[in-house]
C-alpha cells in the first residue's frame, strides 16, 4: 500500500486531488494530508472522507521543521504530493513576505525532510520514494497576444506570488540537480470547479451574481487565462506522479484560453439558464452588474499552455470542456450554498474546532 503525504489538501486543488485519488484507488492508498488551515483552508472540503480508513489529518505548518520531520519519522511515505502555498496575487501584491515564507522556505523544508527520510547511505534513495511539486504557468511571465508557454520558456515571474512560486519550482531544481532528488515540477494554467476560496475570479463572479452584488472587472477585462477543470489536473499529477520521467518538468493546461470578461459574460449566461424562472435571483443577473474596476497592479497581460510534452509523453489531455466544466462548477455552487455561507462569513475556521479539538 502507497502512502502519500499531501501539502495544502485542505485547499481548493488539494482536496479535489485528495477526492480523485480515493475514487481512483480506494483502498489501496494511505493519504496524510498536512495543512496549516491558514483561511483558504477548508476541512468541510474534506467532510465526506474524513472518517475513511487511510486517510488522516495533522494540523502543521510546513515551515516547522521538527513538526515535518516528526511526520516522516512517524509514516514510511511513498509520495509526496506539494500543493500547499500562499496561492492569491492580488495578497500577494498587497503582504509579499507570508509568500516568502510559505512558498519558498515552506518547500525547502519540505524537500529536506524528504530527502534526509528517503537517501541511503550511497547518495541514492529508497526504491520508489517520489516529490512532485505543484506549481503554476506563472513562474513564465506574460504572453503578448501569440505564443505559448513551454517547459523551456524561461522564467520571468511579475508579481510576489509568482516569484515566491519560481523560488520554489528553483529549489525543486536544485535538489534534483545538487542530489539527484527523485522529484517532478508541473505547472499548471489557472484551475476551476468545486471548492474553490471565492476570492477568486469564476467562484467570486458565481458568488457575486447570485448575491445582486456587482461583478467587479479589473481594467478592461481584456486579460486571458487559460482554465482548466480541476478534476483534469488532479489526474494530470497523478499520471505524472506514476508515469512521468523523473527530474522532467511538465506543462499542463486546458487550452481554454477566454479573456475576463468573457468568463464573466458566460457565468451571467449560465446562471440564466440554470435558475428556474421562479428563481428570484434570476431576474437582477444581468450584464449590467458588470463594473470596471481598478486594473491590478502588473497584471499579466496573457497565459497559454501548450501540454504537448504531457500528451506525449503521458497521454494526458485536458478531458472537460470549457461549457461542461462551469455548467458542474455552478451546479456544485447551487448544491453548496452553505459552504459558500460558512467561507464568506467565516465560520468555516470554527470547523477544525468543533471536529478535532
Ligand atoms: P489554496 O489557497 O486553495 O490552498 C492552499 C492550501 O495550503 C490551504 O489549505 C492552506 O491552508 C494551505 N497552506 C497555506 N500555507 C500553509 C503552510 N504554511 N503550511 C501548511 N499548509 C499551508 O490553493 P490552490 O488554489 O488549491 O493551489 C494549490 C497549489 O497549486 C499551490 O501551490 C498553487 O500555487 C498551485 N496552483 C494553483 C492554481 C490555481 O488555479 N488555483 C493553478 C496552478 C497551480
Ligand atoms: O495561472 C495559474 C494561477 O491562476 C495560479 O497559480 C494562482 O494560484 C491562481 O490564483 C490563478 O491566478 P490568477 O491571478 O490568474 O487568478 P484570479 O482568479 O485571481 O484572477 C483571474 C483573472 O481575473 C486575472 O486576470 C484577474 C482577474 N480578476 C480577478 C478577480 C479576483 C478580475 O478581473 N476581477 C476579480 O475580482
Amino acid at each position: 500500500m502507497r502512502t502519500y503525504l499531501v501539502t495544502g489538501g485542505a485547499g481548493f486543488i488539494g482536496s479535489n486531488y485528495i477526492h480523485y485519488m480515493f475514487e481512483k484507488y480506494g483502498d489501496e492508498i494511505r493519504i496524510i494530508n498536512v495543512d496549516a488551515l491558514t483561511y483558504a483552508g477548508n476541512l468541510e472540503n474534506l467532510r465526506d472522507i474524513e472518517k475513511r480508513p487511510g486517510y488522516s489529518f495533522i494540523r502543521a505548518d510546513i515551515c516547522d521543521k521538527d513538526a515535518i520531520e516528526r511526520i516522516f519519522a512517524d509514516n514510511d511515505i511513498d509520495r509526496v504530493v506539494h500543493f500547499a502555498a500562499e496561492s492569491h496575487v492580488d495578497r500577494s501584491i498587497r503582504d509579499p513576505e507570508i509568500f516568502v515564507r510559505t512558498n519558498v522556505l515552506g518547500t525547502a523544508v519540505m524537500l529536506n525532510a524528504a530527502k534526509a527520510s528517503w537517501e541511503l547511505p550511497d547518495g541514492g534513495y529508497r526504491e520508489g520514494k517520489r516529490f512532485l511539486h505543484v506549481s503554476t504557468d506563472e513562474v513564465y511571465g506574460s504572453l503578448g497576444e501569440t505564443g505559448y508557454f513551454y517547459e523551456t520558456t524561461p522564467y520571468s515571474p511579475h508579481s510576489p506570488y509568482s516569484a515566491s512560486k519560481a523560488g520554489s519550482d528553483m529549489l525543486v531544481k536544485a535538489y534534483m540537480d545538487t542530489y539527484r532528488f527523485p522529484a517532478n515540477i508541473t505547472n499548471c494554467s489557472n484551475n476551476y470547479g468545486p471548492y474553490q476560496f471565492p476570492e477568486k475570479l469564476i467562484p467570486l463572479m458565481i458568488n457575486n451574481a447570485l448575491s445582486g452584488k456587482p461583478l467587479p472587472v479589473y481594467g478592461e477585462g481584456k486579460n486571458v487565462r487559460d482554465w482548466l477543470y480541476v478534476r483534469d489536473h488532479a489526474k494530470a499529477i497523478d499520471l505524472v506522479m506514476e508515469k512521468g520521467r523523473l527530474f522532467e518538468t511538465y506543462n499542463i493546461g486546458g487550452h481554454n484560453e477566454k479573456q475576463n470578461i468573457e468568463i464573466v459574460n458566460i457565468i451571467i449566461e449560465t446562471l440564466r439558464e440554470m435558475l428556474p424562472d421562479t428563481d428570484p435571483r434570476r431576474a437582477h443577473i444581468n450584464s449590467s452588474l458588470i463594473t470596471y474596476v481598478k486594473d491590478r497592479k502588473g497584471h499579466d497581460l496573457r497565459y497559454a499552455i501548450a501540454p504537448d510534452k504531457i500528451k506525449n509523453e503521458i497521454g494526458w489531455e485536458p478531458e472537460t470542456m470549457f461549457k461542461d466544466g462551469i455548467r458542474l462548477t455552478i451546479q456544485w455552487y447551487f448544491e453548496h450554498e452553505d459552504w459558500m455561507k460558512n467561507v464568506t462569513s467565516g465560520d468555516y475556521q470554527k470547523y477544525y474546532e468543533e471536529m478535532y479539538l
